[in-house]
């Protein structure tokens, strides 16, 4: 079982030009669809001009209203459904940033311990040293102990440069895989909330 402290790196979300071009994309979208709220919706349904006109004509009047207010209605649907999915594809593109940093928190675990391993050795080694009464025997346990230290210093010096570059290298995909899916899910929204817009165009064209 491993024990290692999972150090958090840090995979900052840089924002890309690609996104910057999304997210104000999406403001324009919001702009332009924003203005609909169900306290616009209520002076149609209470219009004065409906109940001032003949009684017939206000029937159609009101019937092409109320076919509006429902155009609307499955509108707000449509794109609260649509903010719904991209809320929860956006928590699992993030989720898999961390699934990521686990991970390889658990594969450097055993090459951490062996380090750490190694190295407290070492120090300890010196403590015993340290411990020794004799000048002639202190002098000679610390060189001892000073041979091997430089293969230890050695092997922790080269081993983590090596595992520096690695792990760069896995942030720098766990990074770009974790982009991927959040413009999957941007793309997805985007589509959902055009389409929707279309069928309401449509739908009041229709009333
Ligand atoms: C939301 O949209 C998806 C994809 O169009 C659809 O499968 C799902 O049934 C919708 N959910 C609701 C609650 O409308
Ligand atoms: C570091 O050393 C360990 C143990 O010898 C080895 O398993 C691991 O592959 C090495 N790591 C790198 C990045 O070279
Ligand atoms: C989004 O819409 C574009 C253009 O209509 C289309 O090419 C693309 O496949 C759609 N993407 C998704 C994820 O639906």
């Amino acid at each position: 079982m491993c024990v290692c402290s999972s150090q958090q790196s840090t995979m900052t979300q840089q924002l890309s030009p690609l996104k910057l071009l999304v997210s104000l994309y999406l403001l324009r979208l919001a702009i332009s669809n924003c203005c609909y709220t169900p306290v616009h919706a209520v002076p149609f349904e209470t219009s004065e001009d409906v109940a001032g006109a003949g009684q017939s004509i206000g029937d159609a009047v009101a019937a092409v209203l109320r076919d509006a207010n429902n155009c609307f209605e499955t509108y707000m649907q449509e794109s609260r459904n649509a903010s719904d999915t991209y809320a929860s594809a956006y928590r699992t593109c993030r989720e898999l940033g961390s699934k990521r940093r686990m991970e390889f928190t658990q594969m450097q675990c055993s090459t951490r311990q062996d380090m750490v391993g190694q190295v407290t050795e070492m120090c300890k080694n010196f403590c015993d040293c340290a411990e020794i009464d004799g000048d002639l025997e202190f002098f000679q346990c610390s060189a001892r102990n000073a041979y091997k230290g430089v293969s230890t210093l050695q092997y922790v010096y080269l081993n983590s440069s090596a595992a520096i570059v690695e792990l760069e290298n896995k942030y720098q995909e766990a990074e770009k895989e974790i982009l991927f899916c959040t413009i999957a899910a941007e793309e997805r929204y985007i589509n959902a909330t055009a389409k929707a817009f279309v069928q309401l165009s449509k739908c009041l064209k229709a009333s």
